[in-house]
């Protein structure tokens, strides 16, 4: 039986008019840095560090559905985090995320 307990919070990170106009935004959730980001009309949470090099995807750009990386021009699908094709990386981490009333908030599990 695994003794270590999984813990869920969500949290309130920014509003729904903001990332709209902005695309994309930088949060830190339960100490870890992750982008929010307006997606063909839908919200998507992720880690900030790409998974190849750890570059900063908060300096990539959003287009048609994909998350260009700064630093080796790779794409992750953001439907599903997955790379695109030829590149030695695991999968971007998505996060659940809601829009609430009083904004987007975003679920992390820790241990
Ligand atoms: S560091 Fe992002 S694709 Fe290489």
């Amino acid at each position: 039986m695994d003794d270590e307990a999984v813990r869920s919070t969500c949290t309130l990170v920014c509003d729904l008019d903001r990332l709209k106009t902005e695309t994309m935004v930088r949060v830190r959730v339960g100490g870890l840095d992750m982008l929010v980001i307006w997606n063909e009309g839908e919200v998507v949470a992720c880690d900030r560090a790409c998974p190849h090099e750890q570059a900063d995807l908060g300096l990539g750009q959003v287009k048609a559905g994909r998350l260009y990386c700064p630093r080796h021009a790779a794409s992750f699908d953001l439907r599903d985090g997955t790379i695109s094709s030829g590149w030695p990386s695991s999968p971007l981490r998505l996060y659940p995320a809601r829009v609430t009333a009083e904004g987007i908030s975003i679920e992390v599990q820790q241990r």
